[in-house]
């Protein structure tokens, strides 16, 4: 599907943008290891968050789907059953990474695999440490890509030192934790998004967190109970820079996640000169949340690398719009992971923003973009990655002429209704 988008005069409005990717995969994952029943309200239904849906049925787990709503009734985390085919986890490594590390305890045979895309991301990263608990798991290429055979169960307690800052590998080891005797720990460079810990407290299980070191106790007895998801603070910044660079424009988000772990962005923008406010501050389901409202802004080029990277990393291909209307040079490093994301990130934006007549020099871990000059509309190749198709339309709405996104439909991966809603605030 192609989409075009046309420049707009200026933006308005309230967007209330759909519930967080990554807490509503947790949700259903932890809610099917809980026992009892579940209530999860503003749940993403984007194709990701789906497919863990489908994963947790076929492990024998009810979910129920409402307007608005998810049921999960589980009889907790002994009660999974071997699945009878082949588990597809699409386009989502959170869906692989994560369920890896519950089949990796589970006492039976399963093989999870996913489209393309999926199948080459690096899966070495949870094998290795699933494998040193004791799960017997194996993967393409030399154990190192999907599809993977687990043979889960039996599994031990582990002290781990992730070489990667990486919540999926995290959360992959805390989940297998759940399934051990004794505490499982899990060693960080820099700290991860920290849903998974905050969700297994608010379920019952004990986490203790000591700078990059999280420590879970296994065997918990989790009981379902209410989550309410937080809008998703990487779809709030389509918006949120869309406010920034389109003249007199004023967007309001309200709900918004803002877990420090996921707030890099706002705090770069912020630098950046960025009229960003945050109000009516507030915690739910242990998570923090809060309205942002951003304002047109006159922005300034930065330098993005070092230990704030995870978090704000799904953000940079936006964060890379900003900086080309920004003044100035802006610098990204420390970013080689966007290499391994839904695709190549880092060669994504650079050939994206290339043809809109960005200046932008392609790095090993990043890019330099020397902003201020007039974006050109042309055609964007979104290589089927739902934040690349966001970012260039983002860009489209300050660029001359029409900008033609090809590959359009991928924003269902995390924000089936993202262009309805930018073309309901855009004025004209
Ligand atoms: C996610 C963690 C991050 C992030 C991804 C979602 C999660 O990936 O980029 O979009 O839900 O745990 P890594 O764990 O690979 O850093």
């Amino acid at each position: 599907m192609e989409t075009r988008i046309r420049p707009v005069k200026t933006l308005h409005g309230e967007v209330r943008v759909p519930g967080d990717k990554s807490i509503s995969h947790r949700a259903v994952m932890l809610g099917a290891l809980a026992h009892g029943e579940t209530e999860i309200e503003n749940f993403l239904f984007g194709e990701d968050c789906l497919s863990t849906v489908r994963l947790a049925r076929a492990l024998g787990v009810k979910v129920i789907l409402e307007e608005g709503r998810v049921v999960v009734q589980s009889e907790g985390m002994d009660a999974l059953r071997e699945p009878e085919d082949v588990l597809d986890a699409g386009n989502s490594g959170t869906t692989m990474r994560l369920m890896a590390g519950i089949l990796a305890g589970c006492p039976f045979f399963s093989v999870i695999t996913g489209d393309a895309s999926l199948r080459r991301r690096p899966m070495g990263r949870v094998i290795k440490p699933l494998a040193a608990m004791g799960a017997r798991i194996t993967g393409r290429c030399g154990n190192s890509c999907a599809p993977l055979a687990i043979r889960g169960g039996g599994l031990r307690a582990i002290e781990y030192a992730s070489p990667v800052a990486s919540a999926q590998v995290k959360s992959a080891v805390l989940l297998a934790g759940l399934f051990c005797e004794g505490r499982t720990v899990v060693i960080e460079p820099t700290r991860s998004r920290d849903h998974t810990e905050r969700l297994l407290r608010h379920l019952g299980a004990r986490v203790e967190t000591e700078g990059e070191r999280v420590a879970v106790w296994g065997r918990p007895n989790l009981r379902g109970a209410k989550i309410a998801v937080p809008g998703d603070i990487s779809s709030a910044m389509f918006f949120l820079v869309a406010g920034l660079i389109v003249p007199e424009a004023e967007v309001i988000l309200p709900g918004v996640g803002v877990n420090p772990t996921r707030t890099g962005a706002l705090d770069i923008l912020k630098q950046m000169g960025a009229d960003i406010v945050l109000t009516n501050e507030r915690e739910i389901s242990g998570e923090p949340v809060a309205d942002i409202r951003a304002r047109s802004s006159r922005l300034a080029g930065t330098e993005i690398g070092g230990d704030i990277i995870p978090y704000l990393i799904d953000e940079i291909p936006v964060l890379a719009v900003a900086a080309a209307l920004a003044e100035g040079e802006t610098v990204v490093r420390d970013a080689g992971e966007l290499r391994h994301k839904e695709t190549d990130r880092i060669a994504a934006v650079v050939d994206v923003l290339g043809k809109m007549g960005v200046n932008i020099e392609e790095r090993a871990d990043g890019f330099v973009i020397r902003g201020g000059r007039k974006l050109r509309g042309g055609v964007c190749d979104s290589r089927g990655d739902h934040r690349m198709a966001m970012a260039a339309a983002v860009a489209g709405l300050v660029a001359e002429g029409e900008t033609v996104i090809q590959g359009a439909e991928c924003v269902n991966i995390s924000y089936p209704a993202f262009f309805d809603t930018l073309s309901y605030i855009s004025v004209k």
